[in-house]
């Protein structure tokens, strides 16, 4: 049971020692991993090799064979759901354990840690792949129970389509999250498809509580570049929210009137300090034309995403030989208070402890 405090409002649960390694991290789309593939990914400097066990279950392994550490993802599945490491053939179960030495023939016996693989935790939700990764001093050891995977918002809901999307940023999860929520970009690096210059003034207010932020703005208007036709053709007015959950999720909610929602949830995935996998799903409820819409909604985001690679990939070369002290403006407390966030998880300091905070904000764009 969740602690209460004293006004009967549910407390969050903390975990001493929380960090960017106690969370779970997409590693594929479901459809990805079929019954005979095994595939090479690698989350926060983990090599892994992910396949389907024998009860159909993903298994991810650490990319390294117990005798001759050759990549156990380009080995091969078994015909009962093992994988057989390419280079002698040793074959691992679902447990990592050997379950097979070819040139041991009758004499192979199972057992020891010494021919066992580092496992770590999967599970799947929303049709994704989840991988958290355990420690190789404490390898039996699970994550914190409270840390669960993000729920996409809205996925498979009545109404809603996702058109779901890879990408990958030559940048660190701090600044690909803030690039998919900050406004004041949009009008640069995306003109004319996104959003243009107009010097319109925007008031925002941020909330930063729980491990998350949370941004209402106000005053936006139909600035919505040449897609405004389809995402708000009726011209209503905007409600249009912002957020961050610790570690990596952003989700940007538009509301167009009574009938069109239109969410941008991106789970960012460490692959290393300097290069992120960013998996965004674009779920959108237009009613009768969600199905149809999908084809120009992928390629729409997808263009804009591009000129985000882009703009991303120039920042971190020059964040690299430069560093990353950065000047702020008010439309940056949004940033600065994902900074907080995740300094804490740096520190090994569970976010959701930190006080909470708000601000009023007003910028122009
Ligand atoms: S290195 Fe894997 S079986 Fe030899
Ligand atoms: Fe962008």
């Amino acid at each position: 049971m969740s602690p209460q405090d004293a006004a009967g409002q549910t407390a969050p649960a903390t975990t001493a020692g929380l960090t960017v390694r106690s969370f779970w991290y997409v590693v594929c789309e479901s459809h990805e991993l079929g019954p005979q593939n095994v595939l090479s990914r690698k989350v926060l400097d983990e090599d892994l090799a992910i396949f389907r066990g024998p009860d159909g279950k993903p298994v991810a392994l650490r990319d390294r064979c117990m005798h001759r550490a050759a990549p156990l993802s380009k080995g091969s599945r078994t015909p009962d759901g093992c994988l057989r490491c390419p280079y002698h053939g040793w074959t691992y179960d679902g447990e990592g354990e050997v379950v097979a030495v070819p040139c041991e023939k009758g004499q192979f016996k199972k057992g020891g840690i010494a021919r066992r693989a580092l496992v770590h935790e999967v599970c799947e939700q929303d049709d994704f792949v989840y991988v958290r990764v355990r420690d190789e001093d404490a390898p039996e050891k699970d994550g914190p129970a409270d840390i669960t995977p993000f729920a996409m918002p809205c996925y498979g809901d009545k109404g809603y389509t996702t058109v779901r999307l890879q990408n990958r940023m030559m940048n660190n999860v701090t600044n690909c999250a803030e690039n998919f929520i900050d406004i004041p970009h949009t009008v640069f690096v995306h003109p004319v498809i996104f959003r243009d210059a107009r010097d319109q003034k925007i008031n925002a207010h941020i909330v930063r509580k729980n491990g998350e932020v949370h941004v209402n703005y106000e005053g936006e208007t139909d600035n919505l570049g040449w897609f405004k036709w389809f995402l708000n053709p009726g011209g209503h007015k905007i409600q249009h929210t912002d957020s961050f959950f610790m570690p990596n999720v952003t989700s940007v909610s538009y509301v167009f009137g009574p009938k069109r929602h239109f969410i941008i949830t991106s789970q960012s995935v460490p692959v290393t300090d300097e290069e992120t996998l960013v998996y965004t799903d674009l779920t959108f409820n237009y009613g009768i034309f969600s199905w149809p819409a999908r084809f120009i909604v992928r390629r729409q985001g997808q263009m804009v995403i591009d000129q985000d690679v882009e703009i991303l990939g120039q920042q971190m070369d020059v964040i690299k030989k430069y560093g990353d002290k950065f000047a702020h403006t008010q439309a940056d407390t949004i940033h600065i208070f994902v900074e907080q966030i995740r300094d804490a998880l740096a520190e090994g300091q569970d976010p959701r402890t930190l006080p909470e905070k708000s601000r009023d904000i007003t910028f122009w764009i």
